[in-house]
């Protein structure tokens, strides 16, 4: 098992680089399953999410290749309609988009149901209602597997209408609507740059995809998908997250590959709280000289203040003068973290979706657990601002979504490191 160590105290200085979004590649890596063809995907991120996506692809029989660092080529061309093995499958949450790319590609798809970070009760049934608007029977009577099957061996394209809005249910319609027949039109769409990611990629392709972006995203099915070289968008939650580790350092950051557009909620929210952000073309610089002020926060789907960055803007809430309150409107359990942070002196009461935080904290060093992988983060940011040793066990789950962050942050200032016990 491997922890990590921080000594902190030191305000991160410089510039730090910002990797390829997690939730795109693993989008865009399980869509280059309807393309029989290669295709080159770059600006890839190295974390073990990418790495379990391209393990689950190998073994139905994509040729998967490592062309250099954070560029692969992937062939789909011979890939087979049968599962991959259960145990990659549930170490992540995004391998459900292996039903829609089998829906859309060979009419049929079985899966075991995905894992992914413990926010309590994580449906899917927004997802098999849009299959089923496609014309696809699923069965989700089974506890370990979902079976679908289109019921005219081939999708039809219909109008889906989410009831709620979802990121990954949006994203797997579109994958199953692309080689469909006819036009979809997907209604209450989420519109994260992940999802305009992922139909900039497909449209690469050959596919005809309008309105992502938006909450109203059309899809006029086409017969076949070619190859593309395709780069992906910076992670704005990866961006985000350095942002306030250098407001909770009292750093300076000049924070590069950003798309600051992507960054507007978490700007505004660490402007109103007296930290300052200055905007470049494809760069944010981040510095904080006085004390920081108390706000009030809700997360919502893009363009909101996002849910992924709850954690990490607790830890600054705690620094600040005064009280702030931290509704979290998309996972009702997102704040598994506080009893962690607690530890490092944290004053936070949690009653449901909501948080009372209480300023004035300066953290102190301690034992504690990342209990997912932005939690993880958070307790990196404590740690760094904190005086003393601290000590994060669990530290796997960070790394399924930062790209090399303890060498990241070394590079500006920070003293930390991996050790393996
Ligand atoms: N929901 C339903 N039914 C569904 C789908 C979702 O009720 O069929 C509800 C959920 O319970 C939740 C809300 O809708 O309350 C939003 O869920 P969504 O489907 O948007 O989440 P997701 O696709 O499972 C993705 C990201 C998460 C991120 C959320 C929200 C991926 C692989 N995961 O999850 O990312 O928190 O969107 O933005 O893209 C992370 O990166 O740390 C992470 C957890």
């Amino acid at each position: 098992m491997e922890k990590v160590m921080i000594d902190g105290g030191s305000a991160l200085e410089g510039k730090i680089t910002v990797s390829g979004m997690k939730n795109a590649a693993v989008a865009v890596l399980f869509a280059t399953l309807l393309v029989e063809d290669v295709c080159i995907i770059e600006n890839l991120p190295n974390i073990s999410d990418v790495k379990i996506s391209l393990e689950i692809l190998k073994s139905v029989g994509a040729q998967v290749e490592q062309l250099d660092s954070g560029r692969v080529s992937i062939d789909c061309r011979y890939v087979c309609d049968y599962a991959p093995p259960e145990e990659l499958e549930k170490k992540m949450r995004a391998s459900y988009y292996l039903l829609g790319a089998y829906l859309g590609r060979f009419g049929h798809a079985a899966i075991a149901y995905p894992g992914g970070c413990d926010f309590g009760v994580r449906p899917i049934d927004q997802h098999v209602k849009a299959f089923g608007a496609l014309g696809a029977a699923v069965d989700t009577s089974r506890k370990d597997r979902i079976e679908a099957i289109a019921r005219e061996g081939k999708l039809r394209g219909n109008a889906i209408f989410f009831d709620c809005i979802t990121v990954g249910g949006t994203i797997n319609a579109i994958i199953a609507a692309v080689l469909a027949n006819g036009t979809t039109e997907i209604e209450n769409a989420a519109r994260e740059p992940h999802i305009v990611d992922l139909a900039n990629f497909l449209n690469l392709c050959g596919a005809s995809i309008s309105g992502a972006g938006t909450d109203s995203i059309k899809i006029k099915g086409v017969e076949k998908l070619h190859g593309c070289t395709y780069s992906l968008v910076p992670d704005m939650i990866e961006a985000g997250t350095f942002m306030i580790a250098a407001a909770a350092t009292k750093g300076r950051l000049y924070i590069d590959n950003v798309i600051p557009e992507h960054l507007e909620a978490i700007t505004a929210k660490l402007t109103e709280m007296g930290v300052e952000v200055e905007e470049f073309d494809d760069a944010v610089l981040v510095s904080r000289k006085g004390e920081l002020k108390c706000v009030n926060i809700r997360t919502k789907p893009y363009p909101g203040f996002p849910t992924d960055m709850n954690p990490q803007i607790a830890v600054l809430m705690c620094m600040a003068d005064g009280e702030s309150e931290l509704v979290d409107n998309i996972w009702g359990n997102r704040f598994r973290y506080v009893e962690e942070l607690k530890r490092m002196g944290a004053q936070i009461t949690v009653s449901g979706n909501k948080a009372n935080i209480s300023g004035g904290t300066s953290f102190c060093a301690a034992r504690v657990r990342a209990v997912d992988l932005r939690a993880g983060a958070a307790m990196i940011i404590a740690g760094l601002a904190a005086q003393g040793r601290t000590e994060i066990d669990d530290f796997f789950y960070v790394e399924r979504g930062y790209d090399n962050i303890i060498e990241k942050l070394r590079a500006v200032g920070a003293n930390i490191s991996k050790v393996c016990r």
